[in-house]
């Protein structure tokens, strides 16, 4: 059963302290957290002076690299613990309370939306809203970088599941390529592409066209 917005909110307050330590030394679904990372931030081209949000932005690992080419980098999270951290880290980052499903954005005011291991967080009912409230927020022409846990099949879900055994949360219910594809095309995102990152991550790019 996905835990509840409140519960996640509880869960990372308490994880923010020694978050950071402890993804330097990743285990489960998120062994190769540095790596994926990387490659995902390296996929991700900005044009000067762009305003880019991070939904999920946690103690802002993934924007980190971004605000050399931004003009600002905004973040969200739902926990307001993970946001202090991040704050302190990152006192230019204009930061503030929300969530994939009500981003406190105007209609079409970034450049590029990008996130972190946060969309599986949402609930799978919640997935298409999701996508729609992230192109909501985008210009047309924008681009959307997400890197997450993701999974290329069910079949390969279900393997996952056997290899880390009790390394498995069974809480998480953690999307598939061909869905969230499809809900970010539905929600108005197209020339998808898909970038397997680490063994059970993956990133994808799009562009708003509408
Ligand atoms: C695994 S952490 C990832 C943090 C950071 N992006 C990173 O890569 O290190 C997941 C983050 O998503 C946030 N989160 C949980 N539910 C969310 C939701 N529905 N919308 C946006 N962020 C959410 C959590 O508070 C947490 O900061």
């Amino acid at each position: 059963m996905p835990r509840s917005p409140q519960e996640n909110e509880a869960l990372f307050d308490r994880r923010a302290a020694t978050y950071d330590e402890d993804v330097r030394r990743p285990t489960g679904v998120l062994v190769g957290y540095e790596v994926s990372l990387y490659q995902a931030a390296a996929m991700i081209l900005l044009a000067a002076g762009s305003e880019v949000l991070d939904v999920g932005i946690g103690t802002g690992a993934f924007a980190r690299p971004l605000a050399a080419d931004a003009a600002r980098v905004s973040g969200v999270d739902v926990s307001a613990e993970m946001l202090a951290r991040c704050r302190a880290d990152h006192p230019s980052f204009a930061l503030g309370m929300g969530s994939f499903l009500q981003i406190p954005h105007a209609d079409r005011h970034f450049d590029a939306l990008v996130s972190s291991f946060a969309f599986h967080e949402v609930p799978p009912a919640e997935r298409p809203r999701a996508c729609a409230e992230s192109a909501r927020v985008i210009r047309r022409g924008g681009r959307i970088w997400l890197l997450d846990i993701v999974f290329a099949s069910s079949a390969s879900l279900a393997e996952a599941s056997e290899e880390l055994h009790e390394q498995w949360d069974p809480d998480e219910i953690y999307p598939l390529v061909g869905e969230m594809d499809a809900a970010l095309r539905t929600a108005g995102f197209s020339q998808l592409r898909w970038q397997q990152t680490a063994p059970y991550h993956w990133a994808v790019t799009g562009r708003r066209v509408t």
